[in-house]
């Protein structure tokens, strides 16, 4: 598949997109295998030309007054393997192909939109995405990256990010993918929520609330394929649902990466068997689960120490959720009519209307076909209030507390006052036609732009095993199923002599990833993992055969 590439300089989002980062400060953010991230917060939020809506927003909600950045190096499988090596060692990063970045954006805004019914994505919505050109003449990587690196304070980062400017000065082959999408605020990683919450049954809560949304993801066709504890994010102030006290908070799911088709659709299956099948499906390129990868691992365990609680706990908050949900639209639609219906045709929307290119297409129409089964809301809607119970949560300081969602005592039914529906929906009183208009505008421009000829008569979209053998994490975790290693050592399991068992080595995602010097066994399954050894950005060597 061939990417349109941005060369069009009166393409207005680019435009739009660089005022933005003109008018802001950058900050660092955090740099994986394969993209770097930063944080831009533009000066003034009035200036901000992107909005974004939700059921709970703040003034700088709306205004999107900070975007996420994320920068990806793109260079196709069959580029120079001198190009691609010049890249990782000077940013020790690899390049990513075209293709497999746009499936990124393609999944994500799908996900955007299958999921926006009731302005509560399971994602933030993209708000730009391009692949910038890196013409001698007239490079928008370079202008990108000087702009960057001009908001930036003086420190490491900021020399970091003019040496990859450099580099694109340097080479002109290599193109820039960047995707921006509107900061999640006041959110923060599952990781970083678990570790600093003591009380057990509010940590059994946040997981719930990731679980939630997983669910969500199921339902509309897509298994998320890389669930560790750094790809959800968790807002423990978020209105959410009916509940109240401990039970506030909103889980986000980001990085589709390595986000899959789901085969297993079907609405006739329980929550702890679709669960089952999230743990169970391996990831198509990397042919690691929930059972193969220790980073997967907190569901597991999560699903099997909740046995079976499990369905009646969700179902139990996707009622509180569900109805809350059913409130606030009711309540909008008295305030704002006709608002929630825009919302809904923006989301059915597959098309991009630009006047400059006469239509775009938003997304892949193949795609969209093979996930015909769009969310459906209406088990959730259905629920009436006098069905919603009051939550229990037992003594929630201490650590030895569990949750106990649904078994309760009975409703408290609870009405949302009109004050309270402005508090949580427009706290400042803004003009709510003008921010649909941009937020239509938004979530249109968020879409990269994707070559119209290719996405009628070409190849069909999915993850093409690759060529390259320089691939890793992710987009290009494609050979693994190669490399993976599989060797008999001796691992002492569950108390037992050490015996000798079938330990599968592990590629690592980071340095600091790759702690795991003893072998993980999974008894039940019958395996056992070790992380293979991560030397400077990359899986050299097959990890310690530690003698036990
Ligand atoms: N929209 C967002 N708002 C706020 N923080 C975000 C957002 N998207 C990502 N982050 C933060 O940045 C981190 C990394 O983002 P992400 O998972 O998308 O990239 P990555 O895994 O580092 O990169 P890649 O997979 O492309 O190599 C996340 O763990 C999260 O903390
Ligand atoms: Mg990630």
């Amino acid at each position: 598949m061939s990417i349109f590439v941005d060369e069009d300089d009166a393409s207005t989002d680019t435009k739009k997109f660089m005022n933005y980062v003109k008018q802001s400060s950058v900050e660092y953010f955090n740099k994986g295998v394969y993209g770097i991230g930063y944080r831009v917060k533009i000066d003034n939020p009035i200036e901000s030309k992107y909005n974004v809506l939700s059921l709970n927003n703040t003034e700088d909600s709306i205004k999107c007054s900070q975007l996420f950045v994320k920068l990806v190096p793109i260079l196709e499988e069959n580029d120079n393997e001198y190009t691609h090596n010049f890249v990782s060692s000077i940013l020790e990063m690899e390049a990513t192909p075209s293709n497999d970045f746009s499936n990124e954006i393609r999944i994500q805004t799908d996900v955007y939109k299958k999921t926006n019914k009731n302005l509560e994505a399971v994602c933030p919505p993209i708000v730009y995405s391009n692949i910038l050109n890196n013409t001698q003449q007239r490079s928008r990587a370079v202008k990108l990256l000087s702009t960057m690196v001009n908001q930036m304070p003086n420190d490491e980062n900021k020399i970091f990010l003019a040496r990859m400017r450099n580099m694109y000065e340097g080479d002109r082959s290599i193109k820039l993918g960047v995707i921006a999408m509107s900061f999640a605020e006041n959110y923060d990683t599952l990781r970083n929520v678990l570790g600093r919450t003591k009380s057990k049954a509010q940590k059994q809560f946040y997981q719930y609330l990731a679980i939630y949304e997983m669910l969500r993801l199921y339902d509309i066709g897509y298994l998320h394929g890389d669930y560790h504890t750094d790809n959800i994010l968790i807002n423990t102030k978020y209105k959410y649902n009916y509940l109240t006290g401990n039970y506030l908070g909103r889980s986000l799911i980001i990085d589709y990466g390595m986000a899959f088709k789901n085969k297993h659709v079907d609405n006739s299956l329980s929550s702890s068997q679709k669960m089952h099948i999230v743990t169970q499906e391996k990831q198509p390129q990397t042919g690691m689960n929930a059972y193969t990868w220790s980073n997967y691992n907190w569901l597991l365990k999560f699903l099997q120490e909740e046995g079976p609680n499990l369905n009646t706990n969700l179902d139990y908050l996707q009622k509180n959720i569900g109805g809350f949900q059913e409130k606030m639209i009711q309540k909008i639609n008295v305030k704002y009519p006709g608002l929630m219906e825009r919302i809904r045709i923006i989301n059915d929307s597959t098309y991009r209307g630009s006047v400059l290119k006469g239509g775009r297409m938003l997304l892949d129409k193949g795609m969209i076909t093979q996930m015909e089964e769009i969310e459906k809301p209406s088990k959730l809607m259905n629920v009436t209030e006098n069905q919603m119970t009051k939550q229990v949560m037992k003594s929630s300081d201490q650590e030895n507390d569990t949750l106990a969602l649904a078994l309760n005592e009975s409703v408290t039914e609870y009405e949302i006052t009109d004050e309270e529906f402005e508090q949580i929906f427009n706290p400042s009183g803004m003009n709510m036609e003008n921010v649909v208009n941009e937020y239509e505008n938004t979530i249109q421009e968020g879409i990269m732009i994707l070559n119209g000829e290719d996405m009628n008569g070409g190849k069909k979209k999915g993850y093409k095993k690759s060529s390259r053998k320089v691939q890793s994490k992710k987009r290009g975790k494609k050979n693994k199923k190669k490399t993976r290693n599989h060797a008999k050592v001796r691992v002492k399991c569950g108390g037992q002599k050490k015996t000798k068992k079938r330990v599968v080595f592990a590629e690592c995602m980071s340095d600091s990833d790759c702690t795991l010097d003893k072998p993980e066994c999974d008894e039940k399954n019958n395996i056992c993992v070790q992380k293979m050894r991560f030397y400077g950005g990359k899986t050299k060597k097959r990890a310690l055969k530690k003698k036990h």
